[in-house]
């Protein structure tokens, strides 16, 4: 894990760094009709994963793809609306599901393994992420259909139809392991997952709907490859957070905007290396107020080892000068170090 940090003290990435902030994203972006085929393009995705690279020299290549081809993947039709997002055609239970046929679903698949697998031969420098979501975020995108705002038919599922939801979850659980474990196997140096609507969940439901199925996650990828780090995302779990850390044995957590303080010492015990947590919404503002947050975060995190990250997606609308400028500020500081 040393090895994450041999280069720079703060290495830096940013979450969803490939994307429509770029110029260069938006023109391959338009040379593919929909935003699966371009996923499923290898040398377009491995392209696009490189794009960031080139311009910012970051110190993390993360995957181009989306947590959203696994459903594709299980047989759920997944279309991306311009302007609109994700749609789901919506499904109510693992029958409407090809849950059985995992090598074949898996086989689907294959150009994202692929594209890893030129990630590695394209650039053998820097660490390559490659990611799933969280089993939880991935069914609340599969239950509504798409991207929600109050996420009511999933949190009714939840109270009303427990054990259905869990046994998609437990679909998910298989799949999402050997999804991440296939990725390992070419080449990704670490994976994360992203469990970015951890939020809607509390008490126990957080436990059987959050804490345990990225634990199952872990150990799975633990018992083949025991030294690959595993980054979680539980975004949003507020003081949940204690729990999720107490039980899934990961080695990297990455933070949302908001986190309790003591989170800096168990980190610190545990040997949890921390990233975050810049507002990307602050990284569009710029100017003093940017300048503030970053060294706020530097001295925050000092006596860790840290990551540098959002706390959430960089926004399309986000100046290159603003990230060009955040970097800048995060070598200089430990230049100074
Ligand atoms: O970080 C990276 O650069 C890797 C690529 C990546 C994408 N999606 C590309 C993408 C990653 C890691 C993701 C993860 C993802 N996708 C998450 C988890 C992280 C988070 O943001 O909470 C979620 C919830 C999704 C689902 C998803 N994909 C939504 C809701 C949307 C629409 C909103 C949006 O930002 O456009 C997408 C589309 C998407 N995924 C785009 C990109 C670059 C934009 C598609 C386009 O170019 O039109």
């Amino acid at each position: 894990m040393d090895k994450l940090f041999s280069k720079v003290k703060t290495p830096i990435w940013f979450m969803r760094q490939a994307g429509r902030y770029l110029p260069e994203y938006k023109k391959l972006r338009s040379t593919e009709k929909t935003f699966l085929d371009l996923c499923f393009n290898s040398e377009k995705a491995a392209k696009i994963s490189l794009q960031p690279i080139e311009r910012f020299d970051l110190d993390f290549i993360i995957l181009f793809s989306d947590i959203l081809v696994v459903p594709h993947a299980l047989g759920q039709r997944v279309d991306f609306k311009e302007n609109i997002g994700p749609i789901l055609e919506p499904i109510n239970n693992k029958h409407d599901l090809n849950y059985k046929k995992i090598t074949s679903n898996l086989k689907i698949l294959d150009p994202v393994f692929k594209t890893i697998k030129l990630l590695k031969m394209k650039n053998r420098r820097k660490k390559v992420i490659g990611f799933c979501g969280g089993p939880f975020t991935v069914l609340t995108y599969m239950i509504e259909g798409g991207t929600s705002k109050g996420h009511e038919k999933v949190k009714l599922k939840v109270k009303r139809e427990k054990k259905e939801l869990l046994e998609m979850i437990e679909v998910l659980i298989e799949f999402s392991s050997l999804y991440l474990i296939e990725q390992i196997r070419s080449g990704a140096d670490i994976v994360k997952i992203f469990e970015s609507w951890a939020s809607l969940l509390d008490k126990e439901e957080y436990f059987d709907f959050i804490i345990k199925p990225n634990m199952r996650i872990l150990e799975n990828i633990k018992n083949v490859f025991p030294n690959i780090p595993v980054a979680c995302f539980p975004r949003r779990s507020g003081s949940q957070i204690f729990n999720f850390v107490k039980n899934v044995g990961c080695d990297i957590i990455s933070l949302d905007e908001k986190f309790p303080e003591e989170l800096l010492e168990i980190a610190k015990k545990k040997n949890i290396i921390l990233q975050g947590n810049l507002n990307p919404k602050v990284l569009i503002q710029g100017g003093k107020k940017m300048e503030e947050e970053i060294k706020k975060i530097l001295l925050r995190f000092n006596n860790n080892r840290h990551i540098f990250n959002l706390s959430h997606g960089i926004l399309p609308q986000t100046p290159i000068a603003n990230v060009e400028k955040t970097i800048k500020l995060i070598r200089d500081y430990d230049e100074t170090r």
